[in-house]
């Protein structure tokens, strides 16, 4: 099975990892927009759009299923994306609901989620908590997270300012929805912030969602990565290199192709 992967920028990395640990998909394409990046804070009808020039990147390439790593375009552009596409487009906030209900089946519990302006703006996980019967979630709208990804700051202290501008006056939670894509890179920073807390992540959920839905054939021994960016494929690649070196450590031949766009 070949896969693509898109996500506004480096984001998407977190969930292409989850993705190659799999060890059952041939090919996977990575896409990354970021000569656009951040999605999250732009209008609907602009991230439709992107969304769907991702989708003529992606007639270029034989996939069998597009995952869309990216919690923004998976909450304005999934629907329009299935009807233009002619394979499986699936997105991650679904997934990510029904990760949060297996890791954390208390409706009691205490949920946060947290992600870019659109997303929770669009209310879609905090209506579909609620109709799970989780009694409180909050939600919490984090946008220069991913700034600080997109340049390479995971912990520090601009990063202890930045969560403490946004999350001072928020009682602890049990468990967090990362609802953006970028979030896992800074995992460490969250549970040193908020302490013994379950974070959902979108990568391990859609694994776990496309398993239960049989998308996931047998193990393939080799699985070839590409990256693509709409800007500066070169530090896409190195960082998604890093971000990989381990997963690939514990396979017998990941192998790793870098190409840029326009360039093949
Ligand atoms: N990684 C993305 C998400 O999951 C988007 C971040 C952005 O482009 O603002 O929402």
């Amino acid at each position: 099975v070949n896969i693509g992967v898109f996500d506004s920028g480096l984001g998407g990395l977190t969930v292409l990892r989850s993705l190659v640990a799999r060890q059952c998909f041939q090919t996977i394409i990575y896409y990354g927009d970021t000569a656009r990046v951040p999605y999250g804070s732009k209008d609907r009808d602009t991230v439709v759009r992107y969304a769907l020039e991702a989708l003529s990147f992606f007639a270029n390439h034989q996939i069998d299923m597009l995952v869309v790593a990216c919690n923004t375009v998976s909450v304005v552009a999934l629907e329009v994306m299935h009807k233009v596409a002619d394979y499986p487009v699936v997105g991650v906030v679904e997934p990510g609901v029904h990760s949060l209900v297996n890791a954390v089946p208390d409706r009691q519990s205490r949920v946060l989620v947290i992600g870019t302006r659109s997303t929770i703006h669009s209310g879609q996980y905090q209506r579909s908590l609620q109709s799970m019967g989780y009694q409180s979630v909050d939600a919490c709208a984090a946008p220069l997270l991913v700034s600080l990804v997109e340049e390479g700051i995971h912990e520090g202290p601009v990063m202890d300012a930045v969560l403490d501008h946004y999350f001072a006056h928020q009682e602890k939670p049990d468990a967090v929805i990362l609802g953006c894509t970028h979030f896992p890179m800074i995992a460490a920073a969250l549970r040193r912030y908020w302490g013994d807390v379950v974070l959902v992540h979108s990568g391990e959920a859609i694994v776990e969602w496309l398993d239960s839905r049989g998308y996931l054939g047998q193990t393939t021994p080799s699985c070839q990565v590409e990256f693509f960016a709409s800007e500066n494929t070169p530090r896409v690649r190195q960082i998604g290199e890093a971000f990989l070196a381990d997963v690939s450590d514990t396979q017998d031949a990941v192998k790793k192709e870098i190409k840029g766009v326009g360039k093949e």
